[in-house]
């Protein structure tokens, strides 16, 4: 079977799709505080033309999807989205990132309709910096999204962390007792710095400085723990955790992935400006144009991002972070 192979020798086999830009939450890194201008829903592939490209992409040898948004369980019948895309033959997996504030009312259907698993994002366990981090959440309905998931029987539920500088960076560990207690594998990733949020430097806190807090308390073993992603792992007693670093050591070199936005574009980096749309191809149903698109966005994909130069040219709730 074809593979996608670009040229600095990178397997791509993961895409990672956002399914819609909108957002129930308007987290500080994420979005300014009134949001962005919405894409109309005209703008935005239907789970059909999503289908077809997920079809084109698992005949190039794409065998894992993401689902990420904005907020993906704000869009309509993601489950029907899901179970579409199970039923895609070389699909192997398809995970979910949301902000686990609709869970209540979604885990079970997408647990029927064959999710393998979920990242929920938390940064904070008050509820006062849980309001002042997503400016429009509620902890409350997150937390009851985390005993869902138990109840439903999800496994390999992850929790994102972006560490901030004076907003967060003092529950590191408290954060990664809830997590070890509940069993779930936290990683704390550093703040990316994007067009729409001004002052990231503000906030950033390496790698280096996130790892000191930490192992004043414990003892990190490397492990050698299986991840699509770009997390590196590490032990502690019974349980994991890991670090998103794409600033300080960018892990560029074992990129295997490529996005589709909401309305159509392949980005094959989150951090560069190249964009190559499929809209019209899908639109008209056109399977073997989409898939020369997709090996036109390998061709183009770059060595790495230049985050540390520029910024993301868009919001992270458009590119699906
Ligand atoms: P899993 O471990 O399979 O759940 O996937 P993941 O860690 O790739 O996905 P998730 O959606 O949980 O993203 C975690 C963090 O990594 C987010 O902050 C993303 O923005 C960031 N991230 C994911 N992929 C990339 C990438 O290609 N480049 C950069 N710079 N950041 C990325
Ligand atoms: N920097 C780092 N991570 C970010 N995310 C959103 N915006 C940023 C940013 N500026 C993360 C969210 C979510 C994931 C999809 O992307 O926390 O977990
Ligand atoms: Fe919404 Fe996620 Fe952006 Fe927060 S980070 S505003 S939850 S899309």
């Amino acid at each position: 079977m074809e593979q996608l192979i670009d040229r600095f020798g990178r397997r791509i086999n993961y895409l990672r799709i956002s399914v819609t830009d909108r957002c129930n939450f308007r987290c500080i890194y994420c979005m300014p505080k009134d949001g962005i201008g919405w894409k109309p829903m005209s703008e935005i592939l239907t789970y059909e033309e999503i289908s077809l490209f997920v079809k084109a992409s698992a005949e190039l040898g794409i065998n894992k999807i993401k689902l990420t948004g904005g907020e993906p369980l704000v869009r309509k019948g993601i489950d029907r989205l899901v179970d579409m895309l199970k039923n895609i033959d070389g699909i192997d997996e398809i995970s979910l990132t949301t902000n686990g504030s609709l869970l209540k009312k979604y885990a079970k259907g997408l647990k029927a309709a064959g999710l393998d698993r979920i990242t929920i994002s938390l940064d904070t366990l008050k509820p006062d910096r849980f309001k002042l981090i997503t400016r429009l959440g509620n902890i409350e309905d997150v937390l009851e999204g985390f005993d869902v998931l138990e109840e439903v029987g999800f496994e390999n539920t992850k929790i994102n962390t972006v560490v901030m500088r004076g907003v967060n960076d003092d529950e590191v560990l408290d954060l990664m007792e809830f997590a070890l207690n509940r069993g779930v594998d936290i990683r704390f990733i550093e703040f990316m710095p994007t067009d729409v949020v001004k002052d990231w430097q503000r906030y950033f806190i390496g790698v280096n400085n996130i790892r000191r807090i930490i192992e004043a308390r414990y003892t990190l073993k490397p492990a050698d723990k299986k991840s699509n992603g770009p997390s590196v792992y590490y032990s502690v007693g019974d349980g994991f955790v890991g670090f998103i670093t794409p600033l300080s050591k960018a892990f560029c070199s074992v990129c295997n992935r490529i996005r589709l936005t909401s309305d159509g574009v392949i980005l094959p980096c989150l951090g560069h400006p190249d964009r190559i749309s499929i809209k019209s191809a899908a639109r008209s149903r056109n399977k073997n144009e989409i898939k020369s698109l997709i090996r036109e966005a390998i061709r183009i994909k770059p060595k790495e991002h230049a985050l540390l130069n520029e910024s993301i040219h868009s919001s992270m709730s458009a590119v699906g972070g």
